[in-house]
């Protein structure tokens, strides 16, 4: 049963549109590439031309905000989001003071570490790590059904805040987490073992959901259609798949919760 609390809203007649939409028929790091491609290509020229002209080179510093120009210019025009266009912008001329500051390669060798083993396929899956808030879990405990041997998984369970929060509060439920990322799973893992919970690591589209009552994610609008294809022909019929922030495209929700946490975030419930 769906628990009512004060804040739960049951929807009706509003339909709740998509949070967003994806723009570009490529992934971002592939227009990005392609973008900057054509920005060195156009700074390359740009060089040649000086150096036939002038007799001699460019300042590298201007070549390479020249780069960045041509880059944020083609983003924009293909369609990147608003936040890629000082990124493309800045890249190289960044590239440029950080390299003039000298600092020792394994710095950044160890950074790209700690990065790839904490994002690891975001450039494919399009969904980072974030956490979900506090009031996330109490609100979720309160949705929980209060039966005994309820099965709930978190699809891409982070660092495993959400579950280790319900195994305190839910002594019904049995919790599994699934994460992708190396470093995520693995602290998730020390700080949920033993408390009614297992972590798996790898994907969450190669688990099966049928022999869950409670699904939740919180991702990002990028996989909510194939995800909702995925809860529907899998879950069963009375389960719930609820979303933390991104909404299904074009499908009522059950009933929403309204979060009081930093984000305003609004937990989508879905009964299948
Ligand atoms: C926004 S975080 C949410 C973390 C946690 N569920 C929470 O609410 O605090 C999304 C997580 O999903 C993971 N993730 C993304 N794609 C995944 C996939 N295909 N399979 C498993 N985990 C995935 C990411 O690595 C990230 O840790």
């Amino acid at each position: 049963m769906l628990r009512r609390t004060p804040n739960i809203i049951e929807c009706s007649s509003v339909l709740v549109a998509s949070t967003t939409s994806v723009q570009s028929r490529f992934p971002p790091f592939l227009t990005a590439l392609a973008a900057h491609v054509a920005g060195l290509a156009a700074a390359l020229a740009l060089a040649a031309g000086v150096m036939f002209v002038a007799g001699r080179p460019l300042l590298l510093f201007l070549n390479a905000v020249f780069e960045g120009g041509v880059a944020a210019y083609l983003s924009f025009r293909w369609g990147m989001r608003p936040w890629w266009i000082p990124i493309q912008f800045l890249f190289f001329p960044l590239l440029l003071v950080l390299l003039s500051l000298q600092i020792a390669p394994s710095f950044f060798l160890g950074l790209f570490l700690l990065m790839v083993s904490v994002y690891w396929s975001v450039f494919r899956s399009q969904v980072p790590l974030y956490l979900s808030s506090n009031q996330a879990w109490q609100a979720v405990a309160g949705i929980l059904p209060k039966h005994a041997g309820v099965r709930m998984i978190d699809l891409g369970s982070g660092i495993g805040g959400m579950l280790k929060f319900l195994s305190g509060a839910c002594e019904n439920v049995e919790l599994v987490g699934i994460e992708a990322a190396p470093l995520p799973f693995f602290l998730g893992w020390l700080r949920t073992t033993g408390n009614r919970c297992r972590m798996r690591f790898g994907s969450l589209w190669d688990v099966d959901l049928a022999g869950f009552d409670v699904a939740y994610a919180y991702l990002s609008p990028v996989p909510m259609s194939r995800l909702w294809e995925k809860v529907k022909e899998e879950m069963h019929p009375g389960s719930l798949f609820i979303s933390n922030t991104f909404a299904v495209p074009d499908v009522m929700p059950a009933a929403t919760v309204q979060l009081d946490d930093f984000h305003k975030s609004t937990l989508y419930i879905y009964r299948i």
